[in-house]
């Protein structure tokens, strides 16, 4: 693609993962502004995508650009034209303000959840392999050179910045976020504005099960210095403005090896792979084992041990194996079998017609009986207490 100097350095943002670095960060700030200064925040999603660039001249879109190393970028203008989200021409209501002579703009391309789900179903009718991670294809797909593909995978799009407006300058952030969804653009709902740090920390704990409900992916949250005057006056560090920061949420998605697949026998005899993993930290915790569901899911994904794979977790559900990076291998992996006798009772284990599970069929299995015992007792049945399946298994 053709480079384009950006009208201003398109910044990075720093990184907090914690109230305590929230605190030191507006510490910091504080101590290089005039004393007794109040600051004020807006808290906006972290949007999971990759930032462009869009310049208007007289309300007409005339280029856009990819971040690039943040001076010149990449111009997708083609390609971003097939955006719907994003406006050719602005305001796009009779009503809005009339925009300045130049306006650049910068926000987030991304797709939305269910826009990438149909995108893998168009794969999957097609026997094509499915894409796994929404961001990459976003930015695969922002990054065509054939703008007809561009336009055939439904990319959108949120604005969320001015980089530049030939002189005209908003007091803060807020009012600037509401210029944009005046003038027509799309700016990412939930924003909101906070009058302390405080306010703004107590809504953290929300934000992290609120991600789930959104229509898009997000990594975190995004907390800026309200007023716009105080954010140039604090400048920045390398790349890293020190008005903004972003606060991560745990990683809910990492990469790690397949080291083995241990076999559970569950009260009805159904036999569910587990997967054994290098330990990696994930969602706040290190995961060692994650769930295969079962063989038949092993097939299609074409999971083989020693693969490097992808492991997911979300909120407080179970880690799963959601796919093995084919590009990592190096021909040493494996095929995953399931197993021919039970690994409790050396019953051979049957596959009942018509079923993708596996069974061992022997009522009195060791593993079986525990597992049954151990369901007996539980909250859902008989709910006897103090008595879980640690007391089943010494008794
Ligand atoms: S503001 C100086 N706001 O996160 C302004 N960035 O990890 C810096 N991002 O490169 C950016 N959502 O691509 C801002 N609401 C939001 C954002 C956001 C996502 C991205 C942006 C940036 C990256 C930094």
């Amino acid at each position: 693609f053709p480079k384009v100097r950006h009208a201003a350095p398109i910044l990075s943002l720093p990184n907090a993962f914690s109230v305590e670095d929230l605190q030191d960060w507006e510490t910091r700030n504080l101590k290089l502004l005039p004393a007794g200064t109040q600051l004020d925040y807006t808290l906006e999603p972290k949007l999971d995508g990759l930032t462009i660039v869009i310049t208007y001249e007289h309300g007409v879109l005339k280029q856009a650009a990819t971040r690039g190393n943040g001076e010149l970028g990449d111009d997708v203008t083609a390609n971003v034209r097939t955006i719907r989200s994003i406006p050719l021409k602005i305001p796009t209501r009779p009503d809005g303000p009339t925009p300045p002579p130049l306006l650049v703009v910068r926000g987030e391309v991304l797709f939305l959840k269910k826009d990438f789900e149909a995108v893998n179903k168009r794969q999957a009718e097609q026997e094509l392999p499915l894409y796994i991670n929404a961001r990459n294809t976003a930015s695969g797909t922002l990054k065509q050179k054939d703008s007809r593909i561009t336009a055939s995978r439904p990319l959108s799009c949120f604005v969320y910045a001015v980089v530049a407006s030939g002189g005209i300058k908003w007091d803060s952030q807020w009012e600037t976020l509401e210029y944009l969804r005046d003038m027509g653009f799309p700016v990412a709902p939930d924003a909101g504005y906070f009058p302390t740090l405080s306010h703004i920390i107590q809504q953290l704990p929300t934000w992290e099960s609120r991600r789930h409900r959104l229509d898009f992916e997000i990594d975190g949250v995004v907390i800026k210095i309200n007023n716009l005057r105080v954010q140039d006056e604090l400048g920045f560090v390398g790349k890293d403005p020190r008005g903004s920061t972003a606060y991560k949420f745990p990683a809910e998605e990492m990469t790690t090896k397949l080291t083995g697949v241990t076999v559970n026998i569950g009260r009805t005899g159904k036999v569910t792979p587990t997967a054994q993993l290098e330990p990696v930290f994930l969602g706040g915790v290190t995961v060692v084992n994650a769930s295969l569901h079962n063989y038949d899911q092993i097939e299609k994904l074409d999971i083989r041990l020693g693969d490097t794979v992808i492991v997911k977790r979300s909120g407080q559900v179970i880690p799963y194996l959601f796919a093995p990076v084919i590009g990592a291998r190096d021909g040493s992996e494996t095929a995953i079998q399931p197993p021919s006798l039970c690994p409790f009772c050396n019953t051979a284990i049957i596959q009942p017609e018509g079923l993708v599970d596996y069974y061992c069929p022997n009522i009195t299995c060791p593993e079986r009986v525990y597992r049954s015992l151990e369901f007996f007792v539980s909250k859902g049945a008989m709910d006897i207490e103090g008595m879980g399946g640690q007391t089943v298994k010494i008794l």
